[in-house]
């Protein structure tokens, strides 16, 4: 008898459970690239009409080239992580100026913005070209199936789930292997609470046998989180607001903002201010941010 294994069993399960994508009905390296640059640090519910609206303002990677920074950074308002939309912006010139979309791994990977995830997502799904694109979401499933105790943002981690997930890979279907291991991650494993009870893997699931599937992955918590505290002016005269283009060298780069105090006392100008909102927290990666207006 064969038995199943975990490429088998997983490409099974998103036969029958895969999310219906937008982007997933194409080989267009383009709306592909864009959508994997949207859903780095967003959830699909929210990035989808984002999705939408790039495709519709800039159908072609020409047309996202050949558009302000400007437009492009106000496209992407709400999404945050802005580094993403300038580096997208900047990568489509790149395209541009290449005259065609890159089409190998190393080449996609040269595109601002582009990592190892992103550029094996894209080469799998638009080129057919067998390389793993290991997310949070791969390193979970394989840290649970397999009992995988390496840290997954540990160096030796990343190289160990990354030899593990191509050594799984199918080479004639690496696109949908990458994104049932995605949405199997997303869907089934999920962080917090995985549906252990219908996992068509639980039977060779390691984490699952021995209990451990709420101790994997194993993360190093190795970034210091820092505070920031703003206090934001709201200046009106004569029907206008006053607002002002953040430099380079700091968060949110090229966006607009109200004028800014930094630091923990609140800004007086002599008792003329008025106190609109106090205390407002924004947690970010490496961040936590405290306003106020
Ligand atoms: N997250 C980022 N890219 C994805 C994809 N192609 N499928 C599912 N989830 C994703």
């Amino acid at each position: 008898m064969i038995t199943d294994n975990f490429t088998t069993i997983i490409l099974k399960w998103y036969d029958h459970h895969r999310r219906t994508l937008p982007w997933r009905g194409t080989t267009d390296p383009y709306p592909i690239w864009l959508s994997e640059i949207i859903m780095q640090q967003t959830r699909i519910s929210q990035g989808i009409s984002y999705w939408e609206r790039f495709m519709k303002t800039y159908p072609t990677v020409g047309q996202l080239a050949a558009a302000s920074e400007d437009d492009v950074l106000l496209l992407w308002q709400g999404l945050g992580y802005y580094s993403r939309a300038r580096n997208l912006h900047a990568a489509a010139k790149q395209i541009v100026a290449q005259g065609h979309f890159p089409e190998t791994f190393d080449d996609i990977k040269k595109l601002k913005g582009v990592g190892d995830y992103t550029a094996a997502a894209i080469a799998s799904m638009a080129f057919n070209i067998p390389v793993a694109a290991v997310d949070g979401n791969a390193c979970r499933v394989l840290s649970r199936h397999f009992g995988i105790r390496t840290p997954i943002n540990s160096t030796e981690g990343k190289k160990e789930f990354q030899t593990v997930d191509q050594s799984l890979l199918p080479a004639d279907v690496p696109g949908k292997y990458n994104q049932a291991v995605m949405d199997f991650g997303a869907m089934q494993c999920t962080p917090q609470s995985p549906d252990c009870a219908t996992c068509p893997l639980k039977e060779s699931c390691v984490a699952f046998r021995t209990n451990a599937v709420g101790e994997l992955p194993v993360k190093l918590r190795k970034t210091e989180v820092k505070e920031r505290h703003l206090s934001y002016v709201y200046i009106r005269c004569n029907g206008e607001t006053a607002i002002r283009k953040r430099p380079s060298g700091d968060i949110w780069q090229g966006l607009w903002e109200p004028l800014l105090v930094e630091g923990e006392t609140l800004p007086t100008f002599d008792g003329k201010l008025t106190l609109l909102k106090q205390g407002v927290k924004h947690v970010l990666t490496h961040r936590i941010l405290y306003a106020d207006f």
